[in-house]
């Protein structure tokens, strides 16, 4: 196997601007960060900078015989370099548009410096800002967005997205779960992951080197820890880019379970101490001749589900079954009666909005709509710790509307519902939502309501007097432009939006 180094330039770079204040853009001496995280700190692009860098790289190069060195180009904030006189100056001398254009430059010096060496260049997705070096390939995590682009300009790219094969997040929705950086990456999903983007033509498919899997381990204090993470999510990774992706998930990925419970011994002998969710059970709901009927599912054949409900004694499961009121239910999966799973527990809220249709006047993001847009509708809140899941709905940048139709009118007091904040992964609350309630296309009231903060969690509510109504319409706009200084600065925001219940 080859290692290819990354050599993070010209952000996360505080460690080396603060042994060498010259490589800055502000002279000053500044502190070793002391935690994780993107800094303002940045290189400078100045003739320091260069002769260092070129310095490291030609140590590197030594070091490293493959053909390929990373040089990171993701998250640079580019405030300093807005301040700066000196990088104000290059952006003119240069003919520059702005600061992204001036880190698109910065690249390029780095990539010709590199192909000098005989060495090809990789970069984060953040390179095709401001025009991409020339050879460059391109490694596309936020999303595949950056793939498609650079193969459509005729440039290699690499599969990382965070939606798929970030094995830093979380992958199981059990509260014991050691601490992770966020997000919900459940085995399942990573077996769904398609290398080639939708958008690519048969004939651009050639650009796509193939796909990585990132297990980031700032969260993770021992190889134990990391291990536990990539296993065994890297298995199924593995196998749906080397042996393509699945056409028919419901069908290969049981089998794929099949396969992998076995593979357990083999893991053990090697004394990798894998994760083990595969008894993981998967809940839903579905409202049916006026009930709401929960369903309990486990993906391996041969093994007991058993219930219970606000915690009045386990019982068997066969069938779904109907819910008359809100209700806590706990299950897990048995063999020959031992415990194979953790216990599973989902708080059913039994309240108008089922009887609802939901409709968005655009799609939710495909990598966040595991539950379908009826999801906001269907009596269970998505996870407090992940907004990846089968519950919660993830839009980016679009302004949205919500429309709720009954099939007859009836008689609302109370619509609430919760949006999520995770601004280090461009997940913003919306700053305000209104509400229209209406009998028919006439709107009965505009209500513009600013959102409270409980918990970490933008929550909207209206309570008032009873009226009846047979469609409730939410405008929830996009929180905007990611603001300078945070994560994504310049990028739109994503919405998350959870359970609507109405009552
Ligand atoms: C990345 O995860 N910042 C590439």
């Amino acid at each position: 196997s080859t290692i290819i180094p990354e050599i993070e330039m010209p952000g996360h770079a505080q460690a080396a601007v603060s042994a060498y204040p010259e490589l800055g853009c502000t002279g000053q001496q500044v502190p070793v960060a002391t935690k994780w995280g993107v800094f303002e700190d940045i290189f400078c692009p100045n003739e320091a900078t260069f002769t260092f860098l070129k310095d490291v790289l030609d140590e590197v190069i030594e070091l490293f015989p493959g053909e390929y060195i990373h040089i990171g180009g993701d998250e640079a904030p580019k405030a300093q370099w807005k301040n700066s006189a000196f990088c104000q100056e290059l952006i003119a001398r240069e003919g520059l548009k702005d600061e992204h254009e001036l880190q698109s430059w910065f690249i390029k010096q780095i990539e010709e410096y590199l192909n000098s060496k005989g060495k090809k260049m990789i970069g984060w997705d953040e390179i095709l800002e401001g025009g991409l070096a020339p050879n460059a390939t391109v490694m596309s995590w936020r999303g595949v967005q950056g793939a498609v682009d650079a193969a459509k300009e005729g440039h290699d790219v690499i599969l990382t997205p965070t939606s798929h094969v970030y094995f830093d997040y979380y992958q199981s929705d059990d509260p014991s779960e050691p601490l992770a950086i966020g997000g919900f990456l459940p085995l399942e999903k990573v077996y769904g992951f398609d290398p080639f983007p939708a958008d690519l033509t048969k004939e651009e498919r050639r650009y796509v080197l193939g796909a990585q899997g990132n297990v980031w381990t700032e969260y993770m204090p021992t190889t134990d820890q990391v291990e536990y993470m990539a296993f065994p999510r890297m298995l199924a990774m593995s196998e749906v880019v080397w042996s393509g992706p699945s056409t028919d998930p419901t069908k290969d990925y049981p089998e794929f379970l099949e396969r992998l419970e076995p593979f357990y011994a083999r893991l053990n002998a090697l004394d990798i101490n894998a994760a083990n969710h595969l008894y993981t059970l998967k809940s839903r709901t579905d409202f049916v001749d006026g009930a709401l009927y929960y369903t309990l599912e486990t993906p391996t054949d041969g093994k007991e589900i058993v219930y219970q409900i606000n915690q009045d004694g386990f019982k068997n499961y066969s069938k779904p079954f109907t819910v008359e009121s809100d209700a806590l239910i706990s299950s897990k999966v048995r063999l020959n009666g031992a415990d194979l799973s953790a216990i599973k527990s989902d708080s059913v809220f039994i309240h108008n909005g089922i009887k609802g249709l939901a409709q968005f006047n655009v799609a939710p993001s495909e990598a966040y709509s595991a539950g379908g847009t009826q999801a906001v509708l269907n009596g269970m809140k998505g996870s407090s710790e992940r907004y990846g899941d089968s519950e919660w709905l993830g839009f980016y940048g679009e302004d949205l509307t919500l429309l709720i139709q009954f099939p007859e009118p009836m008689e609302v007091s109370s619509v609430q519902t919760r949006f999520y904040n995770a601004n280090g992964q461009w997940v913003y609350a919306p700053a305000q939502v209104s509400m229209d309630l209406s009998m028919s296309d006439e709107g009965l009231m505009d209500i513009p309501l600013e959102l409270k903060m409980i918990d970490g969690f933008s929550h909207f509510e209206v309570v008032g007097e009873p009226v009846m109504t047979q469609q409730i319409l939410l405008k929830i706009p996009n929180y905007g432009i990611i603001p300078e200084g945070k994560q994504g600065a310049g990028h739109k925001a994503w919405t998350f939006i959870d359970e609507v219940i109405i009552r």
